[in-house]
């Protein structure tokens, strides 16, 4: 298993390396990326993104559709990308719906999950016409119908079932257990009923998304033979065949030492095995069948920047602290009531990433001891004013974070495309901390 100074510098490579002693990422000088944007700021290899979702699909092959899971990175700018690279997208809010139809989603091409789907929600997704709102409850079932008819518009529906069986091999599992994701299994036949009974409501088929970092590939294709279970189990109470089979994803992300990478080509491979039994059954054999990925897609195209601003011992530690922590990225530092740090690949991209490397702590400037990227990392020692970059950050840095915590400025959002930078959103000044806010009138 590589450590994570290995990973970090294979990320780096990945994203473009070093040419002539200075890291590169897409060819664009470190130097001149601080100097443009500041630090702190993520960056996102746009090539790196759409290389991974080709990756999935050969190793899926060209009868699964990916949908790219939105909430892993809404920046337009790679939303865009992946959309005009054939991806559909899996929406969870009516701002992630917005932001798919901004970036050029064809509705036909969108899901919208969710727990918690406001009448406001759903109104959106039925006039937007997307493909399915992929229903977590009876009782949203209920008000979609109604919606529908009061807008006199029929709406595509998936059926999202909280199976009975969990999937094993999961890092955080959402389905198979009680939680407040999809409708109980036992439900799937009173959920069909209820489909049919409303006019305005068409049977698209079943959703199942019950876990995120599964590592193991055989059991997710067994979660997915399940799946497909279930949606013949559908079928059979609707009497006719499925359009749609989504059958979730979750592929993991190596954050920790002791993970190996997900093996892509052996799930793909049995999923493709499964595919072609599955295709015979009449039940089955013109659904359309979804992947939603987001972390898997884009995490490992994203680095984050930050800047050392003291270097100090303190109790016989080295500590670094920098420009930017948990409140901009929260995924890679301590978090609220979290018991693990995920220990993200970190480098310092200042010095020659073949010189020496230092265990050194590594602190954000917010004021709580969770704000930590981890302790002891070996990194080339770190002065002040070097640029840290923090690897594998492009899924649930910006978005997840607390951005407005100790009111520091927010980072600008840059994606590299093809040799050249784009700044997708500036950063911020101090001075937003006013933004937005009334306060008291003037005595
Ligand atoms: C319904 C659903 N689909 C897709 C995803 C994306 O998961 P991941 O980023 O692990 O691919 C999530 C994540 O929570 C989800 O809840």
């Amino acid at each position: 298993m590589p450590t994570q100074a290995e990973r970090a510098r294979a990320a780096a490579e990945r994203l473009g390396g070093w040419t002539g002693g200075e890291f590169c990422p897409d060819g664009v000088p470190l130097s001149e990326l601080v100097a443009r944007y500041g630090t702190p700021c993520y960056l996102y290899h746009g090539g790196v993104a759409l290389a991974q979702l080709a990756r999935v699909r050969a190793a899926v092959g060209p009868d699964v559709e990916i949908a790219y899971s939105i909430k892993a990175n809404p920046s337009l700018g790679l939303c865009q990308l992946l959309t005009r690279a054939g991806a559909g997208a899996e929406v969870a809010s009516a701002g992630e719906l917005h932001l798919a139809l901004a970036a050029g989603v064809d509705p036909a091409r969108i899901v919208f999950a969710g727990p918690g789907k406001t009448d406001d929600e759903l109104r959106r997704a039925v006039r937007a016409g997307i493909f399915a709102v992929n229903v977590e409850s009876l009782g949203e079932l209920e008000r979609l119908g109604e919606i529908a008819e009061q807008e006199g518009r029929d709406v595509g529906v998936g059926l999202r079932i909280n199976p009975a069986k969990p999937l094993l091999g999961s890092h955080m599992r959402m389905g198979g257990r009680p939680t407040q994701f999809g409708m109980d299994e036992d439900d799937l036949e009173k959920a069909v009923a209820a489909v049919q009974s409303r006019p305005h409501l068409i049977l698209r088929g079943v959703h199942v998304y019950t876990a995120t970092q599964v590592f193991d590939a055989d059991p997710l294709v067994e979660h997915c033979d399940y799946v497909f279970d279930l949606a013949c189990r559908a079928a059979d109470v609707a009497g006719r065949p499925l359009e749609m089979v989504d059958l979730g994803g979750g592929f993991g992300v190596p954050y920790f030492e002791h993970l190996a990478d997900f093996d892509l080509e052996r799930f793909g491979h049995g999923l493709r095995s499964l595919l072609a039994q599955r295709r015979a059954d009449p039940r089955l054999a013109r659904a359309r069948v979804i992947l939603e990925l987001g972390r898997y897609l884009v995490a490992e195209a994203g680095v984050y920047l930050t800047r050392v601003v003291d270097v100090k011992r303190v109790r016989g530690k080295t500590f670094v602290v920098t420009d930017g922590g948990m409140n901009h990225h929260i995924s890679a530092t301590g978090n609220w009531g979290q018991v693990f740090r995920k220990p993200y690949p970190i480098l310092n991209l200042s010095a020659s990433p073949d010189g020496a490397a230092e265990p050194v702590d590594l602190a954000g400037p917010c004021c709580t001891p969770l704000d930590l990227f981890g302790t002891d990392i070996a990194l080339a020692p770190p002065r002040p004013g070097d640029v840290l970059g923090v690897f594998y950050s492009g899924a649930y840095g910006y978005s997840a974070s607390s951005l407005r915590f100790l009111s520091h400025p927010e980072p600008a959002e840059v994606l590299l495309w093809q040799g050249a930078a784009h700044l997708l959103r500036p950063g911020g000044q101090p001075e937003d901390v006013l933004a937005g806010q009334t306060g008291l009138p003037a005595e």
